[in-house]
């Protein structure tokens, strides 16, 4: 065999599926989470910036894409469904292989190791880039929170100056936006040549970060409790929005019901894709699950269901309280309520997205931990990193690194961007996960599934369409995020042939 040919068969290398569950089970990490904790898992992923915020400009539309109107209850079953075909595909095989690393691990076990290192890295835009769109939705809403007590707290806290709670872009943008001079607005450090840094952080989306990674360090159970707590208060806060809201709503608002038809509501499944975000990880916490084998399916399906249903029942009570034209596209929910005359209840829904935010970003948080462990753990990554704490048994290094990809990609980054390349990241999971089933089926028939896709292969296939044709839409509009996505694969392919590739040879021996 000549050199290339090595190298070719080196990058398809696949660990076998049965390495993949042995090492699984075998796995330092305790297994302690029940169905009913992977299902507050699920919400507390799925149930966040979307539902409290994205919403508004899914229905309202922006400079650049229509709004769904009333419809935006059609865009959001579209959303479910480009999801649903996704969802099946995660279940039936992280039944099969319940272990650590969701998608990463299933690629290794079906492409090859290139294409499991790239899709760990992709996932990596998921979960730590995607991050960054929340922490600061959460900086937006402590504000919110903060401005119902101006009369009781000092004016310091409640308007603490803009550059202590933005990053950098964002301060220039607002000072664009606003005709603001931006060094009025914040301070500089001159360096030599007439270099100017501006100085500006977010620093209520840092400090939560922060205490997420150390509540984190503490262990995986404790974790689940806290978001358990999350996951109560925003249910009952949206729930009784529904209830509430239900009592004001005028049927008459729902008309024109798709005011810019067919478009509105395809670009209002685009924005509201991100609401679904999040069921996978709970495929990522496999191989701490008591029963993987019956709750994941059951888990995943189960956050799918009873979040559409939730949005819907959202959607329709908020078309049907605020005209389309009055919904306010920053706290969509709280303003609703302000639109009927009830404050105080606005700034309990502050309190509910404060929460749901909360519970995304600790969920997300655990879930980049426990895929740079399982790529670690591979040789991908300093195996170094993988050592888990004695007291806490979790990967202590790995949860460090975790929480600061997040604070230090966050002073850089444009939330928009981050969110939107969250949403490529996911796209790609997606595909990669239906045509690991394809794959599946044919190398390993005998397997046992305790879940089976129906339709196979069908639906995984839908799957896969849906979610190129989405990404699709991105990149025909030539979209920042789109160059980024790219480039953001290319600094992969350099890791890899440059750090990982020489690690796995070297293990091998
Ligand atoms: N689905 C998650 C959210 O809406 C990402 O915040």
């Amino acid at each position: 065999m000549n050199k290339l040919q090595v190298i070719f068969n080196n990058l398809l290398k696949c660990k076998s599926p049965q390495d993949t569950v042995e090492e699984g089970s075998k796995s330092e990490l305790k297994k302690t989470l029940s169905i009913f904790d992977l299902i507050v898992l699920g919400i507390a992923a799925v149930v966040g910036t979307g539902i409290f915020t994205i919403i508004g400009s899914a229905i309202v539309g922006s400079s650049d894409a229509a709004g769904a109107g009333s419809a935006i209850v059609i865009s959001m079953v579209l959303a479910a469904v480009a999801s649903v075909f996704s969802a099946l595909s995660y279940s039936e095989i992280a039944a099969m292989m319940p272990v650590a690393g969701s998608a990463y691990a299933y690629t290794y076990a079906t492409m090859g190791e290139l294409m499991a290192w790239m899709v760990g890295w992709v996932l990596m835009l998921e979960y730590a880039i995607g991050n960054i769109t929340v922490a600061s939705a959460w900086t937006g809403y402590l504000v919110q929170f903060l401005k119902g007590f101006q009369h009781i707290l000092p004016s310091w806290v409640v308007n603490f100056p803009l550059w202590l709670r933005n990053d950098y872009r964002s301060m220039y943008e607002l000072c664009n936006r606003y005709g603001w001079d931006v060094h009025d607005k914040m301070p500089f450090v001159h360096l030599p040549f007439g270099i100017e840094l501006p100085i500006a952080a977010n620093l209520p989306a840092i400090g939560i970060v922060l205490i997420l990674t150390i509540l984190l360090i503490k262990g995986i159970k404790e974790s689940t409790k806290v978001a358990t707590i999350m996951v109560g208060v925003n249910m009952f806060i949206i729930l009784s929005f529904v209830v509430v809201g239900a009592f004001y709503v005028r049927p008459e608002n729902w008309v024109p019901f798709a005011p810019n038809g067919l478009e509105g509501i395809f670009s209002g499944a685009f924005i509201i894709f991100f609401a679904y975000i999040g069921f996978d990880a709970i495929s990522t916490a496999a191989e701490e699950t008591k029963n993987p084998q019956r709750d994941l399916p059951i888990a995943i399906m189960g956050t799918l269901f009873l979040c559409t249903v939730l949005y819907v029942c959202v959607a329709l009570v908020l078309t049907g309280v605020v005209p389309v034209n009055a919904i306010d596209i920053q706290a969509p929910l709280a303003h609703a309520m302000r639109f009927v005359g009830i404050d105080w209840y606005a700034g309990l829904i502050s309190v509910g997205a404060l929460c749901a935010l909360t519970s995304v970003l600790l969920i997300y948080q655990l879930g980049t931990t426990r895929i740079l462990y399982a790529m670690s753990r591979d040789h991908f990554l300093p195996k170094s990193w993988n050592a888990i704490h004695e007291k806490f048994k979790t990967p202590h290094i790995m949860t460090w690194v975790s929480g600061l990809i997040v604070i230090l990609c966050g002073l850089f980054m444009d939330l928009n961007i981050s969110a939107e390349l969250c949403n490529f990241g996911t796209f790609t999971s997606f595909i990669v996960i239906c045509i690991a089933v394809l794959i599946l089926r044919k190398t390993e028939p005998k397997r046992e599934r305790p879940f089976k896709v129906p339709f196979c292969p069908w639906f995984p296939i839908f799957g896969i369409l849906t979610c190129f044709a989405l990404m699709y839409c991105k990149f025909s509009a030539k979209a920042t995020s789109a160059l980024y996505f790219i480039i953001w694969l290319a600094v992969g392919v350099l890791i890899y042939a440059l750090y990982s590739y020489k690690e796995l040879r070297r293990s091998e021996k």
